[in-house]
């Protein structure tokens, strides 16, 4: 496994992504969407970034990765999200790959209402989307290797790392 990005760097880009959000919804108050489970460990460090009055909710996406090729697999839990009608919402997610994943979600979460929608990743992967959107902010833009770490799991191990690191062929 390499290290491809250390906690120190990632947690320079995390304060700076929040300030930039604070700036952005100054005087007003925020809802900060995280998709489950990916996300936790950005979530957690980037809302005590966000010095604006914030308000958290979850919500579960699960795809078929590692099953099936089809991207269009993805099943989308709801049923943790607050009432978000009229507020403005910042969704965030670990990683914007494919596109698939926050197109779906953003479709998703805009069936219910909120004023203002924006999204966040902490890493972007070059020469990969197949969507036509872009995430509004993005911490880190990465090459196309497979990471683990800071919440990006490979069959549900690595999350817990507070680096990013690439998998190896020997590591798989
Ligand atoms: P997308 O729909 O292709 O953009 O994929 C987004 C989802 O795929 C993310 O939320 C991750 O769960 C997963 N994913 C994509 N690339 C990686 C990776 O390199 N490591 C771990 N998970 C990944
Ligand atoms: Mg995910």
């Amino acid at each position: 496994m390499k290290t491809l990005i250390d906690a120190e760097r990632i947690q320079q880009e995390v304060a700076r992504l929040g300030a930039r959000i604070a700036e952005q919804y100054r005087g007003e108050s925020l809802t900060v969407l995280g998709v489950l489970t990916g996300s936790i460990v950005l979530l957690a460090d980037l809302i005590r970034c966000i010095d604006v009055k914030v308000r958290v909710g979850l919500i579960q996406a699960s795809s078929y990765r590692g099953k099936s090729v089809n991207p269009g697999e993805l099943s989308i839990n709801m049923e943790l999200l607050p009432d978000i009608r009229n507020r403005r919402v910042l969704l965030i997610d670990d990683i914007f790959d494919t596109g698939h994943t926050m197109q779906q979600m953003i479709e998703r979460v805009r069936q219910h209402g909120p004023l203002s929608l924006t999204t966040a990743v902490l890493l972007r992967k070059l020469g990969r989307s197949e969507v036509d959107i872009e995430p509004d902010h993005a911490c880190f833009e990465i090459p196309d290797v497979f990471v683990v770490g800071y919440g990006l799991d490979y069959d549900d191990d690595y999350r817990h790392l507070p680096y990013i690191a690439a998998l190896e062929d020997s590591d798989l």
